[in-house]
């Protein structure tokens, strides 16, 4: 959690600095903090609040000037969001200034040990902490910061990204990394710090990303050392060509990225399966999958490990792995498999699941998997992110960057990359009739079109929003493949709008929360074409008497449906299986409209962060 944001160069660093922290706003926006060297003295301005709020805060008191300089937008870990414990932090000489990400575990002993030796601490933070213990070794061992960084770091315990400078010798920021993701972008005589590239995309193609373990100094004009925390050995470092561009990170006319992203579902489907699905010869070509499919066919079953949406499109793939490919398979919170002594085996293939590939229990999942001797496969969406790099193969989910808190294309895309996998060993292991194979990658190739005619009922959903954004409480209800495309609606509403709401498997609702409906309730049922449609429909007579709203998902053209529910959304008819990819449009919509009308922030709404890189 957390954004951090850092430049030394000969540009003015203060307004890098400032849209760096606005494109990285999504990773925290409690409160945010810049701190520059104005060629004497280190200028730091923080507050609580927004990224807004700190430029409002600068330019109302402070000169923004300077050629060097960090910056930080927070999530809190320790301590309340206030001006205090926004970072950047000073060591207690006032020479030494950090930005983190992370969370230092073993700060508290630490803090102890510097409170004794005299040092005082005016924030609650794990970071000021980190800050003064590089001050005491760097004065202790009379060495260099980037040599004193490295001596305190192996003493500390948790995870973080940090980029940090002194203003006695300002010339160089020192960066460091474990667990946090840190991007160094490489310019002529400049060099850019971030959590992922997006800050400095205009600027540069060329980026480090440190691995665990490392750290670097950069210096204007000189070339970048990079070197392992542990012993000091030096690293030759690995330059990326980014393939980001300026116009996938604005917000390209919609009035929020996450309705942004909702209508780049059917581009960004098309572009998870280009090149890899053709349906004509009937092959899918997943590099990541070619030299492991007998780890896969072989398998005594599949744990899926994922957190939030990418858990729900686990499920989602639970249904379609069993159905087709007839490999059984259990799906796991991450954060719940990591501390339970699960049993696996080298027989065991492990997906982990993750837009942002920098989710911290299912990195931890992944470890433990790894240890166990389990083959783990990654699908991240965050080219180069730590899980596509800590799993043993993978597929990428080509969605393009996500800046809504709230996921949509990332789901739509992992349950596409997941369809391909499952069609891919169901026909080599022959659990599908080549008709139905065939039939299926046609289909899938339609997904996109298809998507595209569900947004084009937005205006109706629009309608169903404006009635019932009022409620308190929503329930919502799907059988087989759209059980999860339910809980994904279900968390959609409550993380933008804060209206509770849940999911449940339609005929599970008997065994309890049918005890909830009144006339109050709306039930938001899918019941689109399946095999489970009839029993769908008994459900939704067993809500009709107890007189509760419904809201129903249905095939385009239903009619049995249509006479029963209050409220309708079509989508288009689609094989059983594909469904939750359209289903899960209207619902998309849905909630971001009640949240739009609510004028709550949808793109980053309270509390949460879009990747969650703490426990
Ligand atoms: O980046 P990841 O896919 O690993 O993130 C997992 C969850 O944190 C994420 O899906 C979260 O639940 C979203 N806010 C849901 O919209």
């Amino acid at each position: 959690m957390c954004g951090i944001v850092g430049y030394i160069g000969e540009k003015e660093a203060y307004p890098i600095i400032l849209n760096g922290l606005k494109r990285l706003e999504y990773r925290g926006y409690d409160s945010a903090g810049i701190a520059l060297f104005d060629g004497k003295n280190i200028n730091l301005c923080k507050t609580k609040g927004k990224v807004v709020d700190l430029e409002k805060k600068f330019s109302d008191k402070q000169s923004n000037k300077g050629s060097l300089g960090i910056g930080h937008t927070r999530w809190a870990t320790h301590g309340i969001p206030n001006d205090v414990n926004s970072h950047p932090h000073l060591s207690n000489s006032g020479d030494l200034v950090i930005i983190h990400n992370g969370i230092i575990e073993n700060y508290a002993s630490i803090k102890k040990e510097l409170l004794n030796r005299g040092y005082t601490f005016t924030s609650d933070t794990d970071t000021e902490v980190l800050v003064n213990l590089i001050e005491d070794v760097k004065k202790k061992e009379n060495v260099k910061l980037g040599k004193a960084v490295q001596i305190a770091l192996n003493q500390v315990v948790g995870a973080y990204a940090i980029a940090l400078f002194d203003k006695t010798k300002p010339d160089e920021i020192v960066v460091a990394k474990l667990g946090s993701p840190l991007a160094i972008g490489i310019g002529e005589e400049e060099f850019f710090i971030a959590s992922d590239a997006s800050p400095f995309i205009e600027f540069t193609n060329n980026a480090i990303y440190l691995e665990d373990e490392e750290m670097a100094i950069v210096r204007k004009g000189r070339a970048i050392e990079v070197r392992k925390i542990k012993d000091d050995s030096v690293v030759a470092p690995y330059i990326q060509e980014l393939k980001l561009n300026l116009e996938q990170i604005e917000k390209g006319g919609f009035d929020h990225f996450m309705l942004k992203e909702i209508y780049e579902q059917p581009t960004v489907i098309k572009d998870t399966y280009r090149g890899r699905l053709l349906p004509t010869k009937g092959i899918i070509k997943l590099g990541g999958l070619e030299n492991y499919i007998e780890k896969f066919t072989n398998a005594d079953r599949i744990i899926i490990v994922a957190c939030g949406t990418s858990w729900h499109a686990g499920l989602v793939a639970e249904y379609i792995f069993e159905d087709l490919a007839r490999i059984p398979v259990e799906v796991e919170y991450a954060s719940e498999f990591r501390y339970r002594n699960p049993i696996i085996t080298e027989k065991d293939v492990v997906i982990a699941i993750s837009q942002s590939g920098e989710t911290a229990d299912t990195l931890a999942a992944i470890k433990l998997a790894k240890e166990k001797g389990a083959f783990v496969y990654g699908i991240c969406n965050v080219v180069g992110s730590t899980i596509s790099r800590e799993t043993h193969s993978g597929t990428y989910t080509h969605a393009g960057p996500e800046i809504g808190v709230a996921s949509t294309k990332a789901f739509t895309t992992q349950i596409t990359v997941l369809t391909m996998i499952a069609l891919k060993l169901a026909k080599i292991k022959g659990s599908i009739s080549n008709a139905h194979y065939m039939l299926l990658l046609q289909e899938l190739e339609m997904i996109p079109s298809k998507v595209q005619e569900a947004l084009e009922t937005d205006s109706k959903i629009k309608e169903i929003a404006s009635i019932f954004k009022d409620v308190s409480n929503f329930l919502y209800l799907g059988r087989g493949y759209n059980f999860p495309v339910a809980l994904e609606g279900a968390l959609k509403l409550k993380e933008i709008s804060y209206i509770h709401a849940e999911g449940y498997p339609a005929a599970e609702m008997k065994h309890g929360p049918i005890a909830l409906i009144d006339e109050q309730m709306p039930v938001v049922v899918i019941a689109v074409n399946s095999n489970h449609y009839d029993k769908v429909v008994s459900n939704i007579q067993e809500i009709k008497s107890r007189k509760g709203k419904i809201i129903a998902v249905v095939t385009e053209g239903d009619t049995t449906v249509k006479e029963m529910a209050d409220y309708i959304m079509e989508v288009p008819n689609t094989p059983e299986v594909l469904t939750p990819l359209v289903t899960t449009i209207p619902l998309q919509l849905l909630s971001y409209h009640i949240a739009v009308m609510l004028e709550k922030n949808v793109d980053q709404p309270r509390n949460l962060a879009k990747s969650v890189t703490v426990e």
